[in-house]
């Protein structure tokens, strides 16, 4: 499509969403998010497409949501346009997306980058959720997946003292999946998108679903989700394939049906 906010590539099966607002250090207005959620529909829907990478600018991923846009709203503007729940639909993307941040993932773009299946880091980058020094909170998820993603202790000091959290800190904490410098960044995020989109794409969206339950459910009911996934994975042509190619001792060819 023509987009105005984001670039849209394609490399092989992965697709590449990149925030291009520059001169706003790629703030999330509502023209980003109907462009992101946009393109992630129409990648999400192409079987040609394996996984999805969403990444930002060396100086930022994304530094929050459009506060010049928001800063005039009263009560009744955000609750009654439920202003930016557009977003939810990027968390029922079927699609792996991994978001590949250097600089500033603050507010919204911290959110952005945990609704994700994982985010790789580069050194550069600093994850915060700020709002409160704006006399607001955290409003696409934050203050939920973030204390999921790293516990109490850490999203409490992050919510209510506003500050940043850099990549080792992050790593340590378990938001992020990996940390590499940051000339590496979008080779690795690439690289590791191509590695899942070689897997069997329903193999792939199962062990998302599966993983995903476990913030969702509880361990019983988290173990037995898992379990009819994994038996229903033996009714896929990619499960007879794969196995076939490990005794045959050759690469599987995923993907045929
Ligand atoms: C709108 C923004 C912006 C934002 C930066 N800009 N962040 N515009 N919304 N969130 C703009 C600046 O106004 C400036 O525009 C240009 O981008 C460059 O930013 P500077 O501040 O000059 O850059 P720098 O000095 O390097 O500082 C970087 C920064 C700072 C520390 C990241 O920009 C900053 O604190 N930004 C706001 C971070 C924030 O509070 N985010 C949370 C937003 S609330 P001009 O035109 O002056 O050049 C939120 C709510 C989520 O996200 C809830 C959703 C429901």
């Amino acid at each position: 499509g023509d987009y105005e906010t984001i670039l849209l590539d394609r490399s092989g099966r992965v697709g590449l969403i990149t925030l291009n607002r520059p001169k706003a250090l790629n703030a999330l207005n509502s023209a980003v998010m109907r462009e992101v959620i946009d393109a992630v529909a129409g990648l999400d829907a192409d079987p040609g497409i394996g996984a999805i990478v969403v990444t930002g600018s060396e100086k930022a991923f994304a530094a929050g949501a459009d506060i010049k846009e928001m800063a005039d709203l009263g009560f009744a503007d955000v609750h009654g346009r439920e202003t930016f729940s557009g977003w939810d639909a990027l968390t029922r993307a079927r699609t792996p997306i991994i978001a590949a941040v250097a600089g500033y993932a603050l507010g919204g773009g911290c959110e952005l980058a945990m609704m994700c299946d994982m985010i790789i880091a580069a050194d550069t980058a600093k994850f915060g959720q700020p709002e409160i020094t704006l006399g607001v909170i955290p409003g696409m998820g934050g203050s939920q997946r973030l204390t999921r993603a790293v516990g109490k202790a850490k999203a409490m000091d992050l919510c209510l003292t506003g500050r940043q959290m850099g990549a080792d800190e992050a790593e340590r904490a378990g938001l992020v999946a990996r940390v590499v410098p940051a000339a590496e960044l979008l080779d690795t995020a690439m690289a590791a998108a191509g590695t899942i989109a070689g897997m069997a794409k329903t193999t792939a969206i199962m062990a998302k679903d599966a993983v995903n339950a476990a913030f969702e459910t509880t361990l019983a009911e988290g173990v037995k989700t898992e379990r009819r996934i994994f038996y229903s994975t033996f009714a896929t042509d990619d499960q007879t394939e794969g196995m076939a190619a490990f005794i045959a001792k050759r690469k599987p060819e995923f993907n045929k049906s």
